[in-house]
């Protein structure tokens, strides 16, 4: 039988323990975290992200802020306001940890933008000072995709020491921080970590030799059931939207495994929606919740 990772579920319990934690600090006559996002233009995945990390913020008692900037191809946002906006929230005494939601447009330099961000108030764990931070395992903001999937592992008792790890992708945002993560000492940890993408040769061969494999490239269906050995437990970070005329929305979210296929070969997998995509979010909370400890 095949385990179901219900990322739903476990996202929602660890919302519940966040909730009691703002009461506590509340009722000890604490802030209340308060979590800044910021949104250039209406990238449409990205209005769908942002609007669930608000509604987590409702859940967990936290403050939030939306901060939207227009941008067009005939009117391009200036990134000087975006940097002047950056520049403000790391100012303001109220807020505990922002983000810039990505992608950004074209024109604007993404890096530069990560690098603006108070590595303090950075809870996306994207700026350089954070990811150098966790890459020798020293306390830091965690990118939270890789936070996610780590504590999904803990919660399902699913170990990774000692057991080879293949991750497929290599993006700043979670194959290379993910290998970071799971390569380190201690518990949730101490795996053989192999990181595969574009280039690997014989991509196959080395995905079949995964205990736990995940897919993090944004290929929809690209991991097919020849690519997974009997038994492994299957991470999908991909969620890409497809085309769904059965849908109101008219896109339904795919993963990068074909789930059909592949999850019959399982010991456990997780599912788009509703598997890595919540614990993700979960993570950002997590993270807030601690700036705001932090800032006590
Ligand atoms: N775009 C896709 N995932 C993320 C994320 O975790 N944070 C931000 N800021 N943008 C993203």
């Amino acid at each position: 039988m095949t385990a179901i990772i219900d990322g739903k579920a476990t996202a929602a319990a660890i919302k519940a323990e966040i909730a009691e934690k703002v009461a506590a600090r509340k009722a000890a006559g604490l802030k209340v975290p308060h979590l800044a996002a910021i949104l250039v233009g209406h990238d449409g995945g990205s209005e769908t992200y942002v609007a669930s990390k608000v509604k987590a913020c409702e859940e967990c008692g936290f403050k939030s802020s939306l901060i939207r900037f227009e941008s067009t191809d005939e009117a391009p946002l200036d990134p000087a306001v975006l940097m002047a906006e950056i520049a403000r929230l790391n100012a303001d005494d109220d807020v505990d940890g922002f983000i810039v939601q990505l992608p950004l447009p074209r024109h604007i330099d993404e890096q530069a933008v990560i690098e603006a961000i108070d590595p303090a108030k950075d809870v996306d764990g994207f700026h350089p000072v954070n990811v150098g931070r966790q890459s020798v395992g020293l306390p830091c903001f965690h990118s939270a995709t890789p936070a996610g999937i780590v504590e999904l592992l803990r919660r399902y008792n699913i170990s990774p020491a000692g057991r080879r790890v293949v991750i497929v992708g290599r993006s700043n945002i979670v194959g290379k921080p993910l290998a970071a993560m799971l390569m380190q000492k201690g518990e949730g940890a101490d795996a053989t970590v192999t990181v595969c993408h574009s280039h690997t040769p014989e991509l196959a061969r080395v995905t079949r030799q995964a205990d736990i494999l995940v897919a993090a490239m944004g290929r929809p269906g690209f991991i097919t059931a020849d690519m997974v050995s009997e038994g492994a437990v299957v991470i999908d970070v991909g969620t890409t939207r497809v085309p769904d005329a059965t849908r109101k929305s008219g896109f339904r979210l795919r993963g990068d495994v074909d789930y059909e296929n592949v999850a019959p070969k399982c010991a456990a997998i997780t599912p788009v929606p509703g598997g890595v995509g919540p614990m993700t979010i979960v993570s950002l909370m997590l993270n807030t919740l601690q700036a705001a400890q932090n800032r006590d």
